[in-house]
């Protein structure tokens, strides 16, 4: 991008597609920026893979087939729900990593691809900041805040001073928070994605009803362990546990445990605000628990908490709006790519 680009982004009207196909679901979404920085989701599609259900997991060579044969409509559907042409886009953002690699190289290619045709900045995302920026559809995210990411493949304590920074300050030791509440679901016979199964039942059940103790009692740190709950479910379940009874305490379990780490990490540095993102931001418990805190806590809007493009198209306003370089056309799909950029202090 010129000086004189990056000039231009000041006065005019940004429109940015964001791109996700790092797992899978196909997702599209379109951001506004406006001079000040006001950011505004106008679009927000995503194509779910049913064809991975028949094999109990995601086969990876399948969702790049599907991400290939869907990415074009819906980015033409993203489109149309924007009100937009593809000449109106003022730059392009796809997910670089972490995820299944030739899933990723499906949305970074089509994304590098029509950047070029356009004559538009690209922008590399990470799956993570993605998610992040998702909670910026809602507030502004005023620095410095904690970020807790919790989906089915992360559990992520991110302490955030400096936009585009950040440190790790706990993460889990084993299971991700949504694959815990998967396995649950899984093992009470309530179907999958387990997150949203769990909830459901849990209003039906008593979290009372099945014993767990805290994971990680005492420790100093902020980190995060789910396979304790997890054991501690299945042998409640084999005494003979109802699957919603099971559910509630579950829930309640690991709900009490995320947010008390949050806490305590908020205390220790000084941090008044948290952003929760990822899958199981969407639960419910977990945001009334996080709202009867004295923490400000800030979520992505409805339909952003999974895997979608918007955040992907948020996290790229993010780096249009702080002038940012685009990235080389050359930039590759990463499988492993940790956030963290930042070294932990040593205290
Ligand atoms: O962020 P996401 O779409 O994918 C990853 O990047 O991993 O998160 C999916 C995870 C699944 O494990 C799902 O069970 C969980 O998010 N999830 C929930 C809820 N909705 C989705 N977990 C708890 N409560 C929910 N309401
Ligand atoms: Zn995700």
């Amino acid at each position: 991008m010129t000086e004189g680009d990056v000039a231009a982004t000041g006065t005019r009207q940004n429109y940015i597609l964001g791109i996700d196909t790092s797992c899978d679901d196909t997702g599209v979404g379109i951001v506004s920026l406006e001079a000040g920085g006001a950011v505004q989701v106008r679009a927000n599609r995503i194509w779910s893979q049913t064809v991975h259900a028949q094999y109990g997991g995601v086969m990876p060579e399948l969702a790049s087939r599907e991400h290939v044969e869907r990415i074009d409509e819906i980015v033409q559907g993203a489109l149309a729900e924007a009100g937009l042409r593809l000449s109106d886009l003022t730059a392009v953002a796809a997910t670089s990593g972490p995820g299944l690699v030739g899933a990723l190289l499906v949305g970074l290619m089509y994304g590098k691809g029509l950047a070029q045709a356009l004559d538009v900045p690209f922008y590399a995302a990470h799956h993570l900041e993605g998610h992040i920026y998702a909670a910026a559809s809602e507030a502004e995210l005023e620095l410095p805040y904690l970020a807790l990411v919790v989906s089915g493949g992360h559990t992520h304590l991110f302490d955030v001073q400096h936009a585009g920074e950040y440190r790790l300050v706990g993460a889990t030791r084993d299971d991700a928070a949504g694959e815990a509440f998967d396995k649950v679901a899984r093992l009470a016979g309530l179907g999958y994605p387990g997150g949203p199964a769990i909830s459901e039942a849990a209003t039906r059940g008593d979290p009372t009803a099945v014993p767990f103790k805290e994971p990680l009692q005492g420790q100093k740190g902020f980190d995060f362990s789910f396979s304790g709950l997890k054991t501690a479910a299945l042998l409640a379940s084999r005494a003979g546990a109802r699957p919603d009874d099971l559910a509630a305490s579950f829930e309640r379990a690991a709900v009490s445990f995320l947010v008390k780490t949050t806490v305590r990490a908020a205390r220790a540095l000084g941090r008044t605000t948290v952003v929760i993102s990822g899958g199981v931001a969407a639960n419910q418990a977990l945001r009334a628990a996080f709202a009867a805190t004295d923490l400000r806590a800030v979520f992505p809007g409805k339909g952003l908490n999974t895997d979608n493009g918007a955040m992907i198209a948020l996290a790229g306003a993010a780096a249009v709006q702080a002038g940012r370089a685009p990235s080389a056309l050359t930039v590759g799909a990463e499988a492993y790519a940790p956030l963290a950029n930042v070294e932990a202090q040593v205290d």
